[in-house]
């Protein structure tokens, strides 16, 4: 099984987005797909037309009581399941505060039920608190999706020094698997600029002993489409909503990239 954090703390660059689509496009190459939607916004879940319900079991039980993966996996396409988030899940955080291992419960509790798929991802929430924490204990690889203006590059170091110690103290397999450029607005300067700089920082990285060493930009862009802000109103994804539209288009090449890669 692959695993997959999306993650970066700054807000609305795309990781639900990407999470969902991306999802929805290796199921329809015939990946079994798990999605986990480790945000108390309950985005990814409502992305797919599922009303988060507080007394249903959800992530937010998985990670503070005895309930198992198994319990909140829910299909929603033909290959692809979602385990569902809660509102209940910004209390977590507090709650776990004492909790020894409180950074490895859902590594565990993956160990212990492992979802039947070929590729598990990780939505994760807009901080670098104690959720996306889980999310790195748990997966082999982190995906970044940034938004190309002038301070893309700018909250990335933040970001790498956490990957940087989660990979050292708590999974020494985490690596930093890609970066994809989201909301691109194609043919403008700006983008075209900003999409050079993080292909240059990458490079720059070769050969040093990081976890983001062999991190790739990926060579599609998503760009900026609005059927793509239009589909979680219905509850679809992009696959369903306006599969002739670019924002489709994108996430199928997106998801060819990624299978590519996983190849070596
Ligand atoms: N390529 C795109 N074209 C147009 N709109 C987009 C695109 N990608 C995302 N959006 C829209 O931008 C907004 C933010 O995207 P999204 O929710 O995926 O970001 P996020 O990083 O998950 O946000 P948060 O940090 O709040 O979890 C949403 O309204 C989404 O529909
Ligand atoms: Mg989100």
């Amino acid at each position: 099984m692959r695993s997959i954090a999306i993650m970066n703390q700054k807000g609305g660059v795309g990781k639900t987005t990407t999470a969902v689509n991306l999802s929805a496009a290796l199921a329809a190459l015939g990946l079994r797909v798990g999605l986990i939607d480790l945000d108390p916004q309950a985005h990814a879940t409502l992305h797919f037309g599922i009303e988060p319900k507080p007394d249903e079991p959800s992530i937010y039980h998985v990670l503070t009581g005895k309930t198992r993966l198994g319990e909140v996996l829910r299909p929603v396409a033909e290959n692809l399941w979602v385990m569902v988030s809660s509102l209940d899940l910004a209390a977590a955080e507090l709650e776990l505060v004492n909790v020894i291992g409180r950074e490895v419960i859902l590594r565990d509790k993956l160990r212990d039920d492992p979802p039947p798929v070929d590729y598990l991802l990780i939505d994760c929430p807009p901080s670098l608190g104690i959720l996306t924490l889980n999310a790195l204990a748990a997966v082999g690889e982190v995906f970044i999706p940034l938004q190309p203006h002038y301070f893309a590059l700018h909250g990335l170091s933040r970001l790498l020094e956490t990957i940087d110690l989660v990979a050292a103290r708590i999974n020494d397999k985490l690596r930093l698997g890609g970066v994809m450029l989201c909301m691109y607005d194609a043919g403008t300067r700006l983008a075209a600029e900003v999409g050079q700089d993080v292909d240059a920082f990458f490079r720059n990285a070769r050969g040093q002993a990081t976890p983001w060493a062999d991190a790739q930009v990926f060579q599609t862009r998503i760009r900026r489409n609005v059927r793509l802000a239009e589909a979680p109103s219905f509850g679809q994804s992009i696959f369903q909503y306006a599969p002739d539209s670019h924002g489709a288009e994108d996430y199928q090449r997106l998801a060819a990239e990624v299978v590519a890669r996983g190849k070596g």
